[in-house]
């Protein structure tokens, strides 16, 4: 009988809408939904976040024999639970209290401020995973996401033997390059791992200890979540120093760029709890003539969000409502959105309203906060992580921005386009994949305008742009590119399909 069940497991440290800090939390959601979908039978591996998983959201089913694992001279306990999603979804939940009892996944402020035990958390998930898979039974495919899951690939390879036939399939996937998970050579000793692993084939980097590195060099096929950041980050621009090993792996295709998708169900303009008004149209697609529908769902969600936070309604040319920016980010450096409250510094009485969602670098923090500050008129800067706040500023934003430096795929602006938002994005990674740039001769159904030069006038000459052809009273322009970003399907059905023939392959004995 073969000894490795059907299954494939997921491991991560984010699962939406259980414990979210950012995109990884959506993926770790929705793509085992779609997979479990299409008859795949998928399990999520996550810490339990006792102080941040609401219990109403869980239901935990039962609890399996407990595991230790020394950390150097140290022994740590640990238990297992398993549990499932309100929509079905199986967990397995690594229960250690003193490691993830805590009030943030990460750290504080969206994971720029992290706490100093990190390394010794993300090992304990990798045991806890692994301790699961003994006591539960060993999947045909462990799935492990980003520099916090990037200890699994050793530990199974530990414990079920470096073979191939002995092990199951490892498939690691990058979420986000920049965060590597890297400490000093010398913790390798205090996390349980087997010495061997902390080679330049494994976990060592110049001299220091890299998860990420481990993670993707140990297993069988690496991903990423976008075509053009699977090709960017074998380049120094974009390789964080890793570039030469991710070089060598996309050349043997060993690397892979899989375009992320969302949940179409629960991003939903016509049945979306948390937004002031739904979209009244149940159209599958739509056409010009249903522009009057989405002209009166952003104008109903912009005026009660402008309500909301106090700002006043402010009217151009012709008595027309200016139009809202909307940002949803995490404020860390590549996200750019310290360029962008540059660019509205410099740009006296700016004709729209700006709404800012976000938490993460203090300094971006009180940049964004100084700005509302002196332009009460038309900014609000909410700093924090409110997800029923982000769903109204998509439902809001006439224009969306992400002026990122680098965005692995970028889940934001496949949300804001769901909800008929215009797009203004930095020409990299998956806003690359997603955007249709209207700047470009050879594309014939543009939704917005991605940004070559991400710098302040980069910004300026993209917004005015829009607010033009926002504010043109023929208006044809506009309703155009708001038909075509309401058009466009982000789902998961072709990249889940693509998944499953990676899985397929990668049990293949030759593979
Ligand atoms: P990243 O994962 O790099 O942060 P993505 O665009 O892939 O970027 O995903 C961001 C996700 O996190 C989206 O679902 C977005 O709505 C959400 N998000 C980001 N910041 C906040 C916030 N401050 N409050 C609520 N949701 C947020
Ligand atoms: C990361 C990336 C983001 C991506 C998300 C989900 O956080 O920064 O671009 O969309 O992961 O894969």
């Amino acid at each position: 009988m073969n000894k490795f069940t059907n299954e494939v497991w997921f491991v991560g440290a984010e699962m939406s809408p259980l414990v979210k800090a950012g995109g990884l939390g959506d993926v770790m959601g929705s793509l085992p939904k779609f997979l479990i979908r299409k008859g795949i039978d998928v399990r999520v591996v996550i810490p339990y976040y006792k102080n941040i998983i609401k219990n109403e959201c869980l239901n935990i089913e039962s609890s399996y024999p407990p595991g230790r694992v020394n950390f150097g001279e140290i022994p740590f306990d640990f238990g297992i639970k398993t549990a499932r999603t309100d929509n079905g979804i199986p967990l397995v939940l690594i229960e250690q209290n003193h490691f993830f009892n805590r009030e943030y996944v990460y750290g504080s402020h969206a994971g720029v401020s992290e706490y100093k035990d990190n390394l010794w958390r993300f090992a304990m998930l990798a045991h806890g995973a692994v301790h699961a898979m003994r006591v539960i039974g060993i999947p045909g495919v462990i799935h492990s996401h980003d520099w916090s899951a990037g200890f699994t690939p050793a530990v199974a390879r530990h414990a079920f033997g470096d073979e191939k036939a002995s092990r199951p399939a490892l498939i690691f996937t990058i979420h986000n390059l920049g965060y590597q998970g890297v400490y000093p050579m010398d913790d390798f000793y205090d996390i349980g791992i087997d010495f061997k692993y902390n080679s330049p084939s494994g976990y060592e980097h110049f001299g220091a200890l890299n998860s990420l590195k481990g993670g993707m060099l140990l297993s069988d096929v690496t991903t990423t979540v976008s075509p053009t950041y699977a090709s960017e980050i074998t380049t120094p621009r974009f390789g964080f120093g890793l570039e030469g090993e991710l070089k060598r792996l996309y050349d043997k295709g060993k690397l892979k760029g899989i375009l992320n998708g969302i949940d179409l169900d629960y991003w939903s303009p016509q049945i979306d709890k948390m937004i002031h008004y739904r979209l009244q149209n149940k159209n599958e697609s739509y056409s010009l003539k249903d522009y009057g529908k989405w002209a009166d769902f952003k104008s109903k969600n912009k005026g009660s969000l402008l309500n909301e936070l106090n700002l006043p309604i402010r009217h151009g040319k012709g008595g027309k409502t200016l139009p809202l920016i909307g940002v949803v980010s995490r404020f860390a450096p590549e996200k750019g959105i310290d360029i962008f409250l540059d660019s509205l510094f410099n740009w006296d009485n700016f004709p729209f309203h700006v709404v800012m969602l976000g938490s993460g670098n203090s300094k971006i923090e009180e940049k964004a906060k100084y700005l509302a500050e002196i332009r009460k008129d038309r900014v609000c800067a909410i700093v924090g992580y409110d997800e029923a706040m982000a769903h109204k500023i998509y439902a809001a934003a006439d224009i969306f921005i992400m002026p990122s430096k680098t965005e692995p795929c970028g889940l934001s602006q496949m949300i804001a386009m769901r909800y008929g938002g215009v797009i203004a994005a930095g020409d990299t990674g998956g806003l690359h994949d997603s955007v249709s740039d209207m700047m470009d001769k050879g594309v014939k159904n543009p939704t917005g305008i991605l940004i070559k030069h991400m710098d302040v006038n980069g910004i300026s000459w993209a917004i005015d742009k829009l607010y033009n052809i926002y504010m043109d009273e023929n208006g044809e322009k506009w309703k155009s590119l708001v038909i075509n970003a309401s058009n466009q399907r982000f789902g998961w059905d072709d990249s889940a399909a693509i998944y499953e023939n990676l899985y397929h392959d990668a049990i293949s004995p030759g593979y």
